[in-house]
């Protein structure tokens, strides 16, 4: 039965159809250029795309305001043409899950215009209004520095209206009974078209209540439970995937303790300590939040992702470890955003090093749960720090040396391509990659078939095996009488380590990506001598591991 948990060992990649490839010539992406791209993406060994939010909408947030959840902007093609990139996805094996955004609309939803221009309007109460400016007006923001307050004035309505995000994002006000049945409403809409389940924006603040006489944050949880239950009804095997920026003693909350609110959340608290890991060397702080957010329930998975659309948000780390990461890999403010972010693309942020962008994948590969792939980073594609805010790393895919990257035939894109000496499309480019054997991209696409015979990660019990050093990281995986051991050296010095394998029978560590392999001595203990920035993925035993897997 455990196998059907597809999304426990997926190969999740994350794309924005505006900026991935344009067909018909007028500089904005398409479904069907995604479509024509999913040979692309089958080749490198993805089964799940995660497609950003595609929504009408007037995009002053990339989407994320979104003004008809049940459509397709008319730039990105017809519902037609959605359906058809389905379809050839499905051929190829490959899921699609959509951007579920359903803790505001944009200003310009018909809902939101109703409501503020009728009060009588049953639409009035799906937003969050008060009468007076609350006292915490100017509290909560999530963008500090460019969002000004939480609460606005509308003149039309003439009450101030409740915004967590951008003042042209008001809230749902998602307490009203009619919202929740019109979220679950989209949700059954989308799952007809054939989605297998939903990445879910800003969680914690859909669940939150929300108000001007608000206090302390409290959350309702029982409208996951609700969520999961409709899903589940409407297609047995989809997922929910939830944005969920949290601590670690609010995990169980957004999982549920019985199976029974989100399959998936995404680390982030792993996540921000990776990064410190890569900026320090040191891996200890990242050993601490990998044991905090080990619990979870049986058929939950954790998602490792190294960058996403967004700022990598480094508001959990110390402020000394927060400065550390901003030395070293966004030392200027432009760099940075919201007091507590960097706006880059990985590559940049590791200066280009191949070494350190093998060893940061080959970290997030191994990670005990699902690696999800931000479009672009399997070329190591660089940033645009002239656009605003997290612009910088959205800007389109880059195919080829052609003009504007192959991305479109337009004299100008949608965002602006990347065209620089450094990680310009010219330099950093598929077409080139994918005849370049030693290239990052065919690095990656043997990584996620070495990521792929190694189901023991995504299903496996795991700990972390004492190394003997702050800067090697070394975790094992069981799983049905099968072990893998995978090791991760930080710093840029080479370390030796000592591993104790338990196993009496099985003595040798076998290689999988590489020839060395390790014989252990009497007692178990195995000497490694690891490269700096190297990384070792180990079968415990022999080759023979497969005929040993048990059914259960
Ligand atoms: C999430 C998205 C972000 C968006 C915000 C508001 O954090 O990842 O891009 O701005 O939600 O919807
Ligand atoms: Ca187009």
């Amino acid at each position: 039965m455990i196998n059907d948990l597809w999304y426990k060992n997926a190969v999740v990649y994350c794309v924005n159809v505006e900026t991935f490839m344009d067909t018909n010539g007028d500089g904005v992406g398409d479904f069907e250029g995604l479509a024509r791209r999913l040979d692309y993406l089958a080749g490198l060994g993805v089964t799940c795309i995660w497609l950003l939010p595609f929504y009408p909408s007037p995009r002053r947030d990339d989407g994320y305001d979104v003004t008809d959840y049940y459509g397709v902007d008319r730039r990105y093609g017809s519902s037609g043409d959605f359906v058809e990139f389905m379809n050839l996805a499905r051929e190829r094996g490959i899921r699609v899950i959509a951007d579920l955004v359903i803790n505001h609309t944009s200003i310009d939803h018909p809902w939101f215009k109703e409501a503020r221009s009728n009060p009588r309007s049953k639409y009035r109460d799906w937003y969050v209004w008060s009468k007076k400016r609350p006292r915490n007006w100017n509290k909560g923001m999530v963008f500090p520095g460019v969002q000004k307050s939480t609460w606005s004035y509308d003149s039309e309505a003439r009450l101030w209206y409740f915004h967590r995000f951008y003042d042209f994002q008001p809230d749902l006000n998602t307490e009203n009974p009619e919202v929740r049945e019109e979220i679950k409403r989209i949700m059954g809409y989308w799952l007809e078209l054939g989605v297998s389940g939903f990445r879910v924006d800003a969680l914690p603040f859909v669940v939150s209540k929300k108000g001007a006489t608000v206090g302390k944050p409290e959350q309702d949880f029982d409208f996951l439970r609700e969520m999961r239950a409709f899903l589940q009804w409407r297609q047995g095997d989809a997922m929910l995937l939830a944005e969920a920026n949290v601590l670690p003693d609010q995990d169980l909350k957004y999982f549920g303790d019985s199976d029974d609110r989100m399959h998936m959340m995404f680390n982030f608290l792993v996540n921000q300590n990776v990064f410190y890991a890569l900026a320090s060397g040191d891996v200890r702080p990242l050993t601490v939040a990998l044991k905090k957010t080990k619990q979870r329930p049986i058929t939950a998975q954790w998602a490792y992702f190294l960058r996403n659309n967004d700022e990598l948000d480094l508001g959990r780390l110390t402020d000394e470890q927060r400065q550390t990461v901003f030395a070293k890999m966004g030392p200027e403010k432009s760099m940075q955003l919201y007091d507590r972010g960097i706006r880059r693309r990985l590559a940049p942020m590791l200066d280009g090093d191949r070494r350190r962008l093998e060893l940061a994948y080959s970290l997030m590969f191994t990670l005990p749960g699902t690696p999800v792939i931000r479009y672009g980073d399997e070329i190591g594609m660089g940033d645009d720090l002239r656009l605003k805010e997290r612009q910088a790393a959205r800007t389109p895919m880059q195919w080829s040396t052609e003009p504007q990257a192959g991305f479109t035939t337009a004299e100008k894109s949608v965002l602006p391509v990347i065209d620089d000496e450094l990680y310009g499309y010219r330099k950093v480019n598929v077409a080139d990659q994918r005849r370049d054997p030693q290239s990052l991209l065919n690095w990656t696409e043997r990584i996620i078939r070495a990521r792929k015979e190694a189901p023991e990660v995504g299903w496996g019990d795991w700990r972390i095996l004492p190394t003997g050093s702050p800067n090697v990281l070394a975790i094992r995986y069981d799983w049905r009488d099968n072990a893998v051991v995978m090791v991760h050296n930080l710093d840029s010095k080479p370390h030796r380590i000592k591993l104790r394998i338990d196993d009496r029978e099985r003595t040798s560590l076998i290689n999988i990506l590489a020839n060395d392999h390790s014989e252990g001595g009497e007692d178990g203990v195995h000497k490694l001598a690891i490269e700096g920035y190297g990384y070792r993925w180990y079968r415990v035993g022999g080759l023979d591991y497969i005929l040993h897997r048990s059914r259960s």
